[in-house]
């Protein structure tokens, strides 16, 4: 799957700067993809152990010899693990962890070149007060070091580690393969090989992503005349019924602020008909192309081409249509729909079909990739989707 080396993503930032958000994204985008991704995070390391003494500032003092040695061994295991991992079963790994001096970079550098891992550094930065300051009252609501401390004690405890991580930072330099983030979607710098598609996917990823949270609904077209005789691909338009499912779901969304995609499917296209919000046609959000099996029906293609059928049913997610596609290509062609999607601030509704909307469903919702082509997802069914920080949370709509 992976044409080049070995990779290892190295955050870098001060503490408060969403580096486990991004991780986390870099790694639902990229196991979608059937990567073998893992994170590695030291501040997990710190608390299993340094245990409790670890949760204080105090110990991200850094003239407190003692802790700050504690904290290079710390994240030297935490790395040397990252590097069996890698060496044996990953394909990226992600060093979740501030490494904010030149010197701990360096020796991570040298840790990649030793084990032949190909390596970038995310440098996330962030100096909007007002980001900051909701990034910090949420963190200390939801990090372990902070459970069970009143809220205003851990706030300021909090501020406490990040000037002691501010004392010793060196931004990364320019010579590194780096992409460099600026306040969330302010703007973003790259620096590395245009050549390593990796390094390109990793950066048009992070380019996406925003903090904000929002709904994406997902649905198919209304009822066609294919869908009657049961007949997959084509373009063909909506019956009666099909048109009433797309009044009603004009209906439901009144007065809400979306942005719609579809497909370039009349189907699609015409079940987004009744509503005056920004549409888009996207050519990517297509059926999965069914090649020779085009417009015909599932009983037809058992008859005329029992060998496709077969085979189809041994191993639906890589079974390719001849001269089309699989579950597999489409994920790889729907690429451009999710970083779409991830890039809004505002609702979405994508009005697409069934193959696709079970692989966009699975960017979102986790499932084996055996499973994907197995997806419930009937006509007439809405999903909400919704985000919980990094990860998302799902619920089906009746209208
Ligand atoms: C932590 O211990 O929480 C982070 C450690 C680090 O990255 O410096």
């Amino acid at each position: 799957m992976v044409e080049n080396r070995r990779l290892a993503v190295i955050m870098v930032g001060l503490p408060a700067r969403r580096k486990t958000f991004l991780s986390l994204k870099l790694q639902r985008y990229f196991e979608w993809q059937g990567y073998r991704i893992r994170i590695f995070n030291v501040g997990g390391y710190r608390r299993d152990i340094s245990g409790f003494k670890s949760s204080t500032s105090d110990f991200f003092d850094p003239r407190a010899r003692a802790f700050a040695q504690e904290r290079e061994r710390i994240a030297k295991q935490c790395f040397s693990d990252l590097a069996v991992w890698l060496r044996a079963e990953g394909d990226i790994a992600i060093y979740d962890a501030t490494n904010v001096t030149s010197a701990r970079r360096e020796y991570l550098i040298s840790e990649c070149l030793r084990n032949g891992f190909d390596y970038i550094f995310v440098e996330n930065i962030c100096d909007d007060p007002e980001i900051l300051e909701k990034i910090v009252s949420s963190k200390v609501n939801t990090s372990a070091d902070y459970k069970d401390k009143k809220a205003a004690w851990a706030k300021k405890d909090f501020w406490e580690r990040i000037r002691h991580y501010e004392s010793v930072y060196e931004t990364v330099g320019e010579g590194l393969p780096n992409i460099r983030l600026f306040n969330f979607g302010e703007r973003i710098s790259k620096n590395f090989d245009p050549g390593h598609s990796l390094y390109c996917e990793i950066a048009e990823l992070l380019e996406s992503v925003n903090l904000n949270g929002k709904n994406i609904y997902i649905t198919r077209h209304g009822e066609t005349f294919f869908n009657l005789e049961d007949r997959i691909g084509g373009d063909s338009p909506l019956t009666e019924k099909g048109v009433d499912f797309a009044k009603k779901l004009n209906s439901h969304f009144t007065g809400r602020d979306l942005i719609i995609f579809t497909s370039n499917k009349r189907r699609a296209v015409e079940t987004a008909s009744f509503f005056d919000c920004e549409k888009v046609c996207l050519e990517e959000l297509n059926e999965i192309n069914s090649g020779i099996c085009d417009s015909m029906t599932y009983d037809e293609i058992a008859e005329r081409y029992p060998a496709i059928h077969d085979s189809r049913k041994t191993d639906k997610f890589h079974f390719r249509y001849p001269q089309g596609e699989s579950y597999r290509d489409l994920i790889q062609r729907l690429k451009k729909a999710i970083l779409r999607i991830e890039s809004q601030r505002k609702d979405v509704l994508v009005i697409a079909h069934r193959a696709v909307n079970r692989c966009l469903f699975s960017y979102f919702i986790p499932f084996p990739q055996g499973d994907i082509p197995y997806i419930e997802m009937p006509l007439n069914k809405i999903i909400r989707i919704h985000s919980k920080d990094a990860r998302y949370a799902f619920e089906e709509l009746s209208i």
